[in-house]
């Protein structure tokens, strides 16, 4: 049987990963400033991630939520005090795109309103409703076509107010991210959400803070959408929950009122999901990994930005992203290939830093310093980047 082939892939195979490093079969050593897509938190193969997980895998890795599982209440518990929403609900499930149907969901079931909308370059996910208010035609199949879903400009509050003027009591929720993934890295305005918060609350209107990518500290608050000083009422996290443990869930505000089998999931909230999603926020506390993102995050843009050849650096914490010119268009290849550095990219030009909330200040440097020296020799010039 064959793969069903849907990604371009580079030609390795990883079978080993401690902290901010992989290896692959030929024992090659890589820096993973990727972090697998943004889905490693608190860095691969954390000892007390995998003893925990261990540990409930002895014990019992799944049972229906027929029954009370005690360990997603702890879950419960833990998120609400690390991100700082205790009187939010919980509910898991498998994936952020699932995640985000789930949000999209409870919003029409809250208002019985139909109408979303979302913003240029978003990206949330590839099932139904997820790809029907993702910003890429070629993504969306005829059958999740629909003409509930208007994508407004991003950042442009001028259009979201015209928009809420003309349709404002047909809306069932805003959706956007609070630093756009996919789309390139694209910090959303403290203004922006700060408006979305505010005619969200005028018509009624669910405000959903997709924070599947910039999520779950990566940018050095739990939520970056807490930047802009707001609460969503619906939050959707998923890649750094369970660092490469598939998890998933939403936390709502506790005016939105649950009935029962409005949601439901077999898989989602398994005590061995539950254990990994735990482990990872006991450690994001224990080894205060939102500051290390903060910190690591800033170092690293200041010291990208003094490299002219690379434009537009940006992001928050460990969520980077800096265009690179047409003549420098092999350097993500040539980090790989050469360096043994994994980065992220968006198209058309975009690398995305999204490594580990852990990374380490040595590592950031062993990354600038090939970073550096590769766009030196991609435009032939001195490698030192105060001499560019
Ligand atoms: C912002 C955002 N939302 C949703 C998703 C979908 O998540 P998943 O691939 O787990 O379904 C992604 C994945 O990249 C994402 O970046």
């Amino acid at each position: 049987m064959k793969l069903f082939d849907v990604y371009p892939v580079n030609d390795i195979s990883i079978v080993k990963g401690k902290g901010s490093y992989i290896w692959d079969q030929n024992g090659t050593e890589y820096l993973d400033m990727y972090g697998g897509h943004a889905v490693i938190s608190i860095g691969h193969t954390h000892p007390y991630w995998v003893k925990k997980i261990e540990q409930q895998l002895r014990q019992i890795a799944f049972y229906s939520n027929s029954i009370k599982i005690p360990i997603q209440q702890a879950l419960a518990d833990k998120l609400g005090k690390v991100s700082g929403k205790n009187s939010y609900q919980l509910f898991l499930c498998n994936s952020g795109a699932e995640a985000n149907e789930n949000a999209l969901k409870l919003a029409s079931f809250h208002n019985g309103r139909k109408r979303i909308v979302s913003f240029t370059k978003a990206f949330h996910g590839r099932t139904s409703l997820a790809v029907a208010v993702t910003d890429n035609p070629s993504l969306i199949a005829p059958v999740n076509e629909t003409e509930n879903v208007i994508f407004l400009p991003y950042n442009d509050e001028d259009a979201l107010t015209d928009y809420f003027i003309k349709a404002g009591d047909e809306i069932s929720a805003v959706i956007v991210e609070g630093i756009q993934g996919v789309g390139g890295i694209n910090v959303a305005t403290e203004s922006f959400l700060q408006l979305i918060r505010k005619l969200c609350d005028e018509y009624n209107v669910v405000f959903i803070a997709d924070s599947v990518q910039c999520g779950y500290g990566r940018t050095g608050k739990f939520y970056s959408h807490d930047f802009a000083g707001v609460e969503a009422d619906i939050y959707t996290m998923a890649k750094g929950m369970g660092n490469g443990f598939p998890v998933a869930g939403i936390s709502i505000a506790p005016f939105i009122r649950p009935k029962h089998f409005m949601l439901g999931t077999t898989f989602g909230g398994n005590q061995l999901a539950c254990a990994a999603a735990l482990a990872v926020l006991e450690v994001i506390e224990t080894e205060n990994l939102m500051n290390n993102a903060k910190l690591t995050g800033e170092y690293l843009m200041a010291e990208i930005r003094k490299n002219r050849e690379l434009k537009n650096v940006r992001g928050k914490g460990l969520m980077i992203g800096f265009d690179v010119p047409t003549e420098l268009k092999d350097l993500k290849k040539n980090l790989l290939m050469k360096h043994h550095i994994f980065t992220g990219e968006a198209k058309p030009n975009v690398i995305r830093l999204l490594p580990s909330l852990a990374l380490k200040r040595s590592d950031a440097d062993k990354f600038l310093e090939a970073l550096h020296e590769e766009v030196a020799v991609l435009t032939r010039r001195p490698a030192k980047a105060e001499s560019l």
